[in-house]
């Protein structure tokens, strides 16, 4: 399954030409859960009619994570977290908006660490109709550093009977194994790790099912996805906007490469795919 970045629901209902492309997917991307966030109940309630009319995502979620400055700000993202009242108004709104398809939630632990409110967020969004809750087992004030906590998702999984899905520094396939084992969740998301290799959901489902490892993408074999998803990136965007776009990928996609600092700053300047193919060549001769 996947989802969309987050989209923001009051640029949905201003019918921002931008951000409802965001809303946009192909026939093998589903299934899919269009991501929305926002402060407003009746924003949010709007926006999810809108996304289901108009896109047929099979899922709405609610982002209640995004640690941003520019979303926070708004009271959007984890800052909906320090209000219990309006996690479940604007639960409650965007299941109603969404009128029959399944709404689910993503959110951290808390605001801060010291201010855990997953519990009680799990629970009232079990109340309010949510399907299903994802944690990404950090604050918002952890951000992204240190290590996920994953005890906080089995406290998850025990408090509610909706499903949990666990999130947070999943890498490897030995990785998924022992969040399901650890937390009891439902099902893993993974982010940041599909931003280097998005090959790990094939190599996770082939460990899961017969507990075998498949060998490790080559550098040639990761450079071969790197261009596919650039050609996509083109074809998608036109070659302009789409590889300056790619320019963020191609730095996730080279983790790892022997002489990765060398090959990023040359990356992070390419115009056309051409270019991208001949930096490519060029590392592969070495
Ligand atoms: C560049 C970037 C963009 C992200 N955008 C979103 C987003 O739009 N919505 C969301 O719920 N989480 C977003 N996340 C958070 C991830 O979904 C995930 O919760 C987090 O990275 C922890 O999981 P991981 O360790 O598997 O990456 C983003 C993370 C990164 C690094």
């Amino acid at each position: 399954m996947t989802y969309t970045e987050m989209v923001s629901s009051e640029g949905i209902i201003r019918n921002q030409q931008k951000t409802l492309s965001m809303m946009e997917f192909g026939p093998d991307e589903k299934p899919i859960a269009i991501q929305l966030f926002g402060a407003n109940p009746e924003v949010m309630r709007q926006a999810a009619q809108i996304a289901v009319e108009k896109y047929g995502p099979d899922v709405i979620d609610i982002n209640f994570g995004c640690p941003v400055k520019k979303v926070v700000n708004k009271n959007g993202g984890a800052a909906v977290l320090k209000d219990m009242d309006l996690t479940r108004d604007i639960i409650e709104a965007t299941v109603e908006g969404a009128a029959g398809i399944p709404v689910t939630i993503k959110m951290r632990t808390g605001w801060d660490d010291a201010n855990p409110v997953y519990i009680q967020a799990g629970q009232i969004a079990q109340k309010a109709g949510a399907g299903a809750i994802t944690l990404h087992a950090r604050s918002r004030a952890g951000a992204f550093s240190g290590r996920a906590d994953w005890s906080a998702i089995k406290n998850l999984k025990d408090s509610v009977d909706i499903a949990v899905i666990g999130n947070g520094d999943i890498n490897t396939p030995e990785d998924a194994r022992r969040m399901f084992d650890e937390t009891g969740c439902d099902a893993v998301m993974i982010g940041r790790a599909a931003m280097k290799n998005p090959l790990i959901f094939k190599h996770i489902n082939h460990y899961l099912n017969t507990g075998e490892k498949l060998p490790e993408p080559t550098t040639k074999d990761k450079i071969e996805l790197a261009l596919e998803h650039a050609r996509l990136m083109a074809e998608y965007y036109g070659e302009e906007r789409g590889i300056k776009m790619m320019r963020r990928y191609l730095g996730w996609y080279v983790t790892g490469f022997h002489n990765a600092t060398i090959l990023r700053p040359k990356l992070f300047q390419v115009n056309t795919l051409a270019n991208i193919e001949a930096i490519f060549r060029e590392h592969l001769l070495r």
